[in-house]
């Protein structure tokens, strides 16, 4: 292979220049064999340097709850895992911690963050449903897209993975989700579209899985006619570690919009088998240049080829970027809004030191850390320090409590259970088998309650649970995994120093049998060959309503210790046309004598909604802080092109009729509703979306 190019233009590196100029000198300088050589790593985390031109190794380090040491071999702040991120429905607090991890990011050398993780909740039994922010797709995007713009801003490339349709743990390497394309566009695609079109992101992660037959690493359909001619992508496609072993071949990745084939020396995209292909005409070098070049582009963004990520890299290795007061703060910040009050009957919670003076503390999770080097897999973060519960409630105890041995002799009982980050609990690789506690976790809390009823139940874990013991105990705090601040905001929480404002970014059944992908063996887990996702766009509340299952809790659900009150709807009319804004205004009053936050969740019911459509969509909500007695308008302006829908045969449209205007505190719990009319249709074009996998 004869080099292209002798001469060295240093062009590239000139940061005064336009990025896509800069580009373009790169890619005329770079030799095809050079070219090659950048579609597979050097090793574990980093890009194969191009010497001749001075490129050195691009890194890339996990993950979603924080820098992980597995990948950066240093201790970092561990931030609360995804779906309690998530359970604070708070898009200014996602663009924080999106500032944060790159901050953090950069201090360990690395130019990319393999993070936001936003699949699709589809079965509460996902191994990784911890990582995983909700089943609600627009909630997902909201959340999705500040948190990229805020690492973005920092100059590191986002990774937003894995694309797509990667909702279970079982056999992920081989299966293929079998969905519609009604459900690709209207459930599973919608956050990666965002935070590509919105966010502009960097980079994204093709899947361990195949959609519709065709692996996700060499799947043209899903990387170059939607990620690329549809949203406009223009960064690099990076494989999941090891996926592109299950592609057909190396040529089928780069012809389809793979750049980069992770880790190591690549298996089907290392420089020899790729070059043999490419001397064989399998692909071509204009084909080769489309798939690298985003990964080019994003050495540039990153200020990697004009030594301004090294600057950066030094500079916040001296001033200390990682484990700064400010992450952690941030990190107790976030623990804080994520944790989900799921029940409270006689106002159990906060304890009062006046009726509750003396407290037994229990639960094999009171001392428990979660924060730990691979912990629950790639996601797993290691801080410096992580502040169990038990150490919590001892700092933040300021002698309002006594402590006491014996639940019988206690005034109320904080029982901590739940599941840690074990195969086959919440971890990466395996499944969950069932929604249950462990049977001597559920024991404890029987026998507990057998001696005193007043017991709150504390849970650590990552996703739904089923709890048939839910009836005798009056109190019920789900904390996810909150991360290393964890403790302190728990204690805060259970004394009343801080207030409840977590709402459910996932419906939590009563019964297995009740979740959507549950249906059969065939929905969910399939054999090793296909899953089919037979419950379509039915996934979460969406099914719960549709069958009318009265869900343990509702999407949506948290309660706080404030009492919020809704009134005052109002609309800026009652007929539309497709193409208007609908307004709606309400006013949220708190009237209670504590501050404390409400999530207001803007539901659009479609009343003529047959059997086809759900008969509810989460369309918009607003975290409003209020101090005691304190009122706001709280405000929603929704394009009514926002309500259309995607049908094989119309495409995207949007249906004349009668809608309800719900104003709600949770999706079962809806306080203001008006029925508004939508008078003419309108439709919109395919998204590029034509591919046979489709
Ligand atoms: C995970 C990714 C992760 C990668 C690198 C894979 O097992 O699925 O989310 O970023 O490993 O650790």
């Amino acid at each position: 292979m004869a080099n292209t190019t002798t001469e060295t233009p240093v062009d590239f590196r000139d940061a005064s220049q336009p990025i896509e100029v800069r580009l373009a000198f790169l890619l005329a300088a770079l030799t095809v064999e050079e070219k090659l050589s950048l579609c597979a790593g050097k090793n574990f985390w980093q890009t194969k340097p191009v010497t001749r031109l001075g490129i050195k190794p691009f890194k890339m380090t996990d993950g979603p709850r924080g820098v992980a040491f597995h990948s950066s071999w240093k201790r970092c702040t561990a931030f609360p895992s995804g779906i309690a991120q998530a359970a604070s429905w708070d898009e200014s607090l996602m663009e924080r911690f999106g500032e944060a991890l790159a901050d953090e990011c950069k201090s360990v050398g690395a130019q990319t963050i393999l993070a936001p993780a936003i699949n699709i909740t589809r079965t509460p039994l996902n191994g990784r449903t911890f990582e995983y922010l909700s089943e609600d797709p627009l909630l997902n995007a909201r959340l999705t897209v500040p948190m990229v713009k805020g690492v973005q801003q920092q100059g590191v490339a986002a990774c937003v993975k894995h694309f797509a349709v990667n909702n279970q743990e079982t056999n992920r390497i081989r299966v293929s989700s079998e969905v519609s394309e009604r459900a690709l566009q209207e459930i599973y695609l919608p956050a990666f579209k965002a935070a590509v079109e919105e966010a502009d992101a960097w980079s994204i992660m093709a899947a361990y899985n195949a959609v519709n037959g065709v692996a996700a690493c060499e799947n043209s359909s899903l990387l170059q006619d939607i990620l690329r001619d549809g949203y406009g992508f223009r960064g690099f496609v990076v494989s999941d570690w090891f996926a592109v072993r299950r592609t057909s071949s190396g040529a089928a990745c780069v012809k389809s919009g793979l750049s980069l084939e992770m880790p190591g020396k690549g298996s089907k995209c290392k420089t020899k088998a790729l070059s043999a292909e490419f001397s064989n005409g399998d692909f071509t070098e204009a084909e080769l240049d489309d798939a690298i070049c985003g990964l080019l582009r994003v050495m540039l963004l990153t200020g990697h080829l004009d030594g301004a990520a090294d600057a950066d890299h030094a500079q916040s290795e001296n001033q200390g970027c990682r484990n700064t007061p400010e992450h952690q703060a941030l990190s107790r910040e976030m623990a804080e809004g994520g944790l989900t009050l799921l029940k409270n009957t006689q106002k159990l919670l906060p304890l009062n030191p006046e009726k509750h003076k003396k407290i037994a503390l229990l639960g094999p999770k009171l001392k428990k850390k979660n924060c730990l080097p691979l912990w629950g897999g790639s996601a797993g973060v290691w801080p410096p320090y992580e502040v169990t519960p038990w150490q919590g409630l001892q700092a933040q105890n300021n002698n309002r409590f006594e402590w006491v041995k014996k639940p019988a002799d206690a005034d109320a009982v904080l029982l901590f259970v739940g599941l840690s980050h074990r195969f086959g609990q919440d971890s990466e690789g395996v499944d969950r088998k069932h929604l249950d506690l462990p049977e001597k976790q559920q024991q404890l809390i029987k026998q507990t309650l057998a001696v005193n009823p007043n017991t709150v139940v504390v849970l650590i874990n990552g996703g739904p649970l089923a709890m048939p013991w839910v009836d005798d105990v009056p109190a019920v705090l789900e904390c996810w995994y909150p991360g290393m601040e964890g403790g302190t905001a728990i204690a805060q929480v259970l004394f009343g120093d801080a207030n409840p404002s977590g709402k459910l970014p996932v419906s939590f059944p009563k019964r297995l049998q009740d979740s959507p992908a549950h249906q059969s063996p065939r929905s969910y887990p399939g054999d090793r060959e296909k899953v089919h996702y037979d419950e379509d766009i039915f996934v979460g509340y969406r099914h719960f309503d549709q069958q009318d299952i009265e869900p343990l809790f509702a999407f949506g659900h948290g309660l706080s210790y404030s009492q919020f009150e809704y009134s005052n709807l109002t609309l800026n009319g009652k007929s539309f046309a497709a193409d208007d804004c609908l307004q709606v205004s309400m006013t949220l009053t708190n009237a209670s004598e504590r501050a404390g936050a409400e999530v207001v969740q803007l539901y659009i019911g479609d009343c003529d909604h047959g059997k086809e459509r759900p008969p509810q969509s989460l369309k918009g909500f607003n975290k409003v802080y209020l101090d005691a007695g304190e009122s706001k308008q709280v405000e929603f302006i929704l394009p009514l092109e926002q309500l259309r829908i995607f049908s094989e045969e119309k495409l995207w449209h949007l249906k004349a009729g009668h809608y309800a205007v719900r104003l709600a505190s949770s999706s079962r719990d809806i306080r203001l509703e008006q029925i508004v009319e939508i008078t003419t249709e309108a439709q919109w074009e395919r998204e590029a979306c034509n591919a046979e996998s489709c």
